[in-house]
């Protein structure tokens, strides 16, 4: 099968050549929008990441070149009008768990940074500052944690977390009952944010759930919470997390997505002005860790995800049924 690539970088080449079960395919850097879905010209099917868009007229220019199939090598399908491609007739196939504990692990390694500050001691070290001032940070153990959506990812992170000591709270639609049996509890949105020291999202972005901390989900927060998005920049209002930061209401945040990261997240823009505002006065503040979304990458995670991606196409080609595709 002819496959486009968008969004291609060096280690998806690595990975893609590595596990390819004999397909013919083409490497763009640039990712899948209006502009570029004319690339796609001459190949059966494209393979996007996180921030490619197939929204409508990107699918209405898809079909006009016969595609048929759209392999995300990711998990989250909020950036395809899943709808209209299957209006279209075109399948959309994803990797639904390539990499829960990766997501988990990085979740983690932000709270604890944010928390002990290693990232800043690392930093004055090497300057020869030895001095401990205003590195002071605070034991996970018996501090309530608030998972929000406890799917693959919320569930590895809960299992992180009791080794920890800690106590969580958390908040799904569908309450799982393994993480019951271990002590966790769930609750209502609010209940679950009230009291935490540290706040933790997993839940995907959907309509429901887009811009869930809020203005008014904020006010629930213990001044001073930890915040931590691993999921999509879309489930945090930006502008009003700014504010709860300003006022000291959020006392850390830890990011590895943001709403507007299209632009900007998985290319070096080191030389440039940047001309987005609030990622730019984010990155401003002492209690701000942002990284560019590598939470899901690890040695294991990339392999996963080329094996099952091209699982994914070859049962496309034998007919045999699309265990991983997105229907809406
Ligand atoms: P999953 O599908 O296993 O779990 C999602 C959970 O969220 C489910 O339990 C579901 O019931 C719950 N949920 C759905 N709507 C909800 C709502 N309105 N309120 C509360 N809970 C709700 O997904 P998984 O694998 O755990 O991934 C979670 C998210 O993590 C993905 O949607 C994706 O956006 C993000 N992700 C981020 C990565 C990174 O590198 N930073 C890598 C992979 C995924």
């Amino acid at each position: 099968m002819k496959i486009a690539v968008f969004s291609s970088c060096e280690y998806d080449k690595e990975f893609l050549n590595r596990f390819n079960t004999g397909h013919d395919l083409t490497y763009y850097a640039v990712s899948l929008s209006e502009d570029t879905a004319n690339l796609a010209t001459g190949f059966d099917a494209i393979c996007i990441f996180v921030n490619d868009q197939a929204n409508a007229p990107v699918l209405n220019i898809l079909n006009n070149l016969d595609i048929r199939l759209i392999v995300l090598r990711c998990a989250g399908f909020n950036n395809v009008d899943v709808a209209k491609a299957n209006e279209l007739g075109m399948r959309v196939v994803r990797v639904p768990a390539y990499a829960p504990e990766a997501v988990a692990e990085h979740a983690v390694a932000l709270m604890m940074t944010l928390n002990r500050k290693t990232h800043k001691a690392y930093n004055r070290v090497r300057e020869g500052n030895f001095s401990l001032e205003r590195l002071t940070g605070f034991n996970l153990f018996g501090k309530k944690v608030a998972v929000i959506g406890t799917g693959l990812i919320g569930r590895a992170l809960c299992r992180i977390l009791k080794g920890f000591g800690c106590r969580i709270a958390a908040f799904d639609l569908y309450p799982n009952e393994e993480l019951q049996k271990m002590g966790v509890v769930y609750d209502t949105l609010e209940d679950t944010l009230e009291g935490a020291d540290v706040i933790s999202l997993h839940c995907p972005l959907t309509e429901d759930t887009k811009h869930l901390i809020n203005k008014r989900t904020l006010q629930l927060f213990k001044p001073g919470a930890m915040l931590i998005n691993t999921s999509r920049g879309g489930l945090i209002d930006t502008k009003d997390v700014i504010q709860a930061l300003k006022s000291g209401q959020i006392g850390y945040l830890g990011l590895d997505v943001y709403e507007q990261e299209g632009d900007l997240f998985f290319q070096n823009r080191s030389e440039d002005v940047i001309q987005d505002e609030l990622i730019t006065r984010l990155i401003s503040f002492p209690n701000v860790l942002i990284t560019s979304h590598q939470g899901f990458f690890t040695k294991e995670a990339l392999e996963e995800i080329a094996r099952i991606s091209f699982a994914n196409v070859d049962a496309f080609l034998q007919g045999t049924p699309l265990v991983n595709e997105v229907v809406i």
